[in-house]
């Protein structure tokens, strides 16, 4: 055989890729050609057990059955429409479902529908600075939103995703958030906030705080329920709307279906959700009541893709999976099976500083502050055949985003996979 008959459709593909795709995106040595459930197999016929799940596209798991099946039906009736040109109803009945759904405060929920988070979160600022009449925004320490301009400016991290990218959107402004592993407590958190309506920006002129119940990108940082009450009655006293970006913690990631539940008291003005929504379709959405959602005149929300009918429809066998309380049972018990395996594993390993997460959104966190050893336990992982995500700060968290429809045989099988992977990385 010669030397071009052996390369595999693998090393072809990822040549190819390096020829053509832009360096910009990072991608690692997998090269899918099939994925069902929690499983994917590559080109070469090599099959993964996925606990990263597309960054947590995959709550339902790869094609999910309903989802497949609502595609295809739709498929046969038509595809794009643009929902500015032609109503449809699978769009009207994905923000009938987030309505019923919606965690927010105030009367007649109504969506929008976009094509990605960092869309939905651009918007939901549109439409609280129009409802308003403010321009400012507050963001947080380890928050992620998007990669646009103005989400790239209220994400928290240098390298990768602002380095070499400024000028920066105006009137974006930060503080700090509670993480007793590093030892900052409510108290600091709400301290830190009221300095920054001392000393960076009238608290009068903030149109809404943007934030992550369970921040994501920032490594699986769950926030207290205390300081959740104590800044949403800030937000309150100073007449600012609350965003809940539930993009990554949404859709019944956190055992229900939005992680702000697990908080009494506490109810969004705005809801950002986005990924798993779409059941790996591209979908995300604002939701709240039409007091906020009607402030932006006809024509100042759209976009040309945004509530594609193959997501839409999709968008609705999801939702109504996930509203089963079936379902989001099992991802509770799910979460619990999961947390006592980390925690057991954690204990044989000093390098692992704190298991944490809310249900079944969960990660550990290694104490070093370097990537290092989070990537060697991700490419021990690979080599094994299970496929991991880091994230945190210093690329020092391992989350673990599994599909909630994963069978016990599967999880079994990556945990004992992921265990093994510490064991030779640690
Ligand atoms: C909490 C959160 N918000 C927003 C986004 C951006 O979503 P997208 O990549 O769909 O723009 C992400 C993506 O990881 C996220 O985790």
């Amino acid at each position: 055989m010669n030397a071009i008959t052996e390369t595999t459709a693998h090393d072809r593909i990822l040549a190819d890729r390096a020829r053509y795709v832009s360096a910009g995106v990072s991608t690692p040595k997998l090269v899918v050609s099939r994925a069902d459930g929690a499983r994917v197999t590559d080109v070469d016929g090599r099959t993964f057990l996925d606990f990263a799940g597309g960054i947590g596209c995959q709550n339902t798991g790869h094609r999910f059955a309903p989802v497949v099946e609502a595609i295809r039906a739709q498929a046969d009736d038509y595809l794009h429409q643009c929902f500015m040109v032609g109503v449809y109803e699978p769009y009207v009945e994905v923000c009938r479902r987030l309505a019923e759904l919606s965690p927010c405060a105030g009367e007649q929920q109504k969506s929008l529908l976009v094509n990605s988070g960092a869309e939905a979160n651009e918007n939901a600022v549109k439409i609280a600075r129009s409802a308003t009449g403010r321009p400012a925004v507050v963001v947080f320490d380890n928050a992620f939103h998007g990669r646009t301009l103005l989400t790239m400016t209220m994400t928290a991290k240098v390298k990768p995703y602002r380095a070499g990218f400024g000028p920066f959107a105006p009137e974006v402004y930060r503080a700090p958030v509670p993480n007793l592993y590093r030892g900052v407590t409510t108290d600091d958190a709400i301290a830190g906030l009221k300095q920054l309506f001392k000393a960076e920006v009238d608290p009068a002129s903030v149109a809404c705080v943007v934030l992550e119940p369970v921040q994501g990108e920032g490594g699986f940082l769950p926030m207290p329920t205390d300081y959740l009450q104590r800044l949403t009655e800030m937000c309150r006293e100073h007449g600012i709307l609350f965003v809940d970006d539930e993009v990554q913690s949404g859709v019944g990631r956190t055992g229900k279906m939005w992680a702000i539940e697990h908080h009494d008291g506490v109810a969004p003005d705005l809801l950002v959700s986005g990924k798993s929504i779409g059941g790996g379709l591209p979908l995300a959405a604002v939701t709240g009541p039409a007091s906020i959602m009607d402030a932006v005149p006809a024509g100042g929300l759209g976009g040309t893709f945004g509530g594609n009918p193959l997501s839409c429809v999709a968008a609705a066998a999801v939702l109504d999976a996930v509203a089963d309380p079936e379902f989001l049972a099992q991802a509770t018990a799910l979460g619990g099976t999961i947390r006592l395996r980390l925690e057991q594993v954690a204990a044989r390993h000093d390098a692992i500083g704190e298991v944490r997460g809310l249900g079944p959104m969960l990660a550990f966190e290694l104490s070093e502050q370097t990537p290092d050893q989070a990537a060697a336990i991700v490419a021990a992982a690979f080599e094994r055949n299970l496929l991991l995500l880091a994230c945190g700060m210093y690329g020092n968290v391992i989350r673990l985003l599994a599909p909630l429809t994963i069978g016990d045989d599967d999880l079994e099988e990556g945990l004992a996979v992921l265990e093994e992977s510490l064991d030779t990385a640690l």
